[in-house]
């Protein structure tokens, strides 16, 4: 039986992740820890690619969602390809094996320094400012590079990660598409990519298709001649709440393919297609097991305390995010209301609020549903205590990512890392 929209079957007596029973192994396991079903993420990831009936379409995982190394590593055995953000990103991905031709690099902000790191490791560049497309072509004349234009339209699951629009860091605008020219010609730069990212978490696919629209307006083979593909970014939506309901991707796939290939006919070459899911391909696909320690009565208001906190997964607190919670040790326990806290000194640090949810005892242990985007990889160590513990399930066995750290490892690691 399949419950909820994510990679946890629930048998009626207990929650599983493939053949793993999450009670038994939060059980045996120090909690808190982050648990992952690797081929919930490579289906969707090709499940994805399927929505896109395009011969020459490419899904670029934006790894900043979750860089685990192991999951990585599987990936690159997949086949992924990755949208990186930072040099250490472009390393660690060469260093686990992925070839240049598959990393993009799509930085923000960047200085010469990280611009010289980067070029050396041989990977695209997807620029987003004239100023750093000058720097790039005074620096590297005659290179390939790929820009980042600003589709002017505003998408996005909040304000924090809606990235294109008038006001937004990101990208060169519409209007400002004659000056990269110009810029690229000075320099012999080839422009062979166009690119755009409208926002994360965007439940109107009209928008997205919008934002498509505006960006293939630009593209011309007189202006860049020497395209050879267009990146649409990331940003398609993953389920939150049990009663959402997963945005029809075929259906949009469909209907962006078509509009892709009319450009392509006006253009007078078949361009590839390219994407840059972070969420999409990563967030449903794990969750955070943490365990329940104190339960307080507070005037009829039910607390629970529990040996985690936002440092550990942020988007809650951050951008008053949902994530469903599950008990996992007492699933047919009398459902009440609850309000799901963290062990930081801040009061703000909440997981959930107003939640019902069968009866939570100190010792239970409760999941934290959507936990595999942008969770672990937000994290931190404020109020020093050990990251999350990382498991990842794959073909029916059980990898052991990360360990967690001991309060006495922590402590002497922190010594360490401050030359002491
Ligand atoms: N490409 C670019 C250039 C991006 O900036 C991003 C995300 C993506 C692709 C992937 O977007 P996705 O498919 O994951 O929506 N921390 C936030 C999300 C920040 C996304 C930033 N850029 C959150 O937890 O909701």
């Amino acid at each position: 039986m399949k419950e909820f929209y994510n990679s946890l079957t629930f048998d009626g007596t207990d929650y599983q992740m493939q053949s793993v029973n999450l009670r038994d192994f939060s059980e045996k396991t120090a909690t808190p820890f982050y648990i992952y079903d690797m081929n919930y993420i490579i289906n969707k990831y090709e499940r994805l690619k399927m929505c896109f009936p395009y011969e020459s379409v490419r899904i670029f995982y934006a790894m900043k969602a979750n860089y685990n190394p192991h999951i990585l590593k599987i990936m690159k055995e997949h086949n992924f390809c990755l949208d990186t953000v930072s040099p250490a990103e472009v390393i660690l991905a060469k260093k686990i094996g992925f070839d240049a031709k598959n990393i993009l690099f799509t930085a923000n902000n960047m200085t010469d320094a990280e611009m010289k790191t980067v070029k050396e490791q041989g990977v695209l560049f997807n620029i987003d400012s004239l100023y750093r497309l000058e720097r790039f072509g005074k620096a590297y004349p005659g290179s390939e590079v790929c820009i980042r234009i600003n589709p002017d339209v505003v998408a996005g699951e909040n304000d924090k990660v809606a990235t294109a629009g008038d006001l937004s860091k990101f990208g060169i605008l519409l209007g400002d598409v004659q000056k990269a020219v110009a810029i690229a010609k000075e320099y012999d730069l080839k422009i062979v990519g166009v690119h755009e990212h409208t926002g994360s978490g965007i439940a109107d696919t009209g928008k997205v298709f919008e934002s498509m629209v505006n960006l293939l307006q630009i593209i011309n083979p007189t202006d860049f001649p020497d395209l050879e593909f267009v990146d649409f970014g990331g940003g398609f939506k993953v389920p939150y709440e049990p009663d959402e309901k997963e945005n029809d991707y075929e259906e949009f796939g469909a209907k962006a393919v078509e509009l892709f290939r009319t450009h392509c006919e006006r253009y007078g070459k078949a361009l590839k297609l390219y994407f840059e899911p972070g969420k999409f391909t990563m967030a449903d696909s794990a969750c955070m097991v943490l365990q329940a320690n104190t339960v307080k009565n507070n005037k009829g208001r039910l607390i629970v305390g529990t040996d985690s906190g936002f440092p550990h997964l942020i988007r809650p607190v951050l951008y008053g995010a949902y994530h469903h919670v599950v008990n996992l040790s007492n699933p047919q326990g009398e459902v009440k209301v609850y309000d799901i806290y963290g062990n930081t000194c801040e009061s703000g640090d909440c997981f959930a609020m107003q939640r019902e949810l069968p009866e939570i005892r100190p010792g239970d242990y409760l999941a934290i549903m959507n936990a595999g985007a942008y969770c672990r990889s937000m994290a931190s160590e404020y109020n020093l205590r050990p990251l999350p513990a990382e498991y990842v399930i794959y073909d029916g066995e059980v990898i052991t990512a990360k360990k967690k750290l001991s309060h006495e490892e922590l402590a002497e690691r922190i010594l360490k890392d401050y030359g002491m």
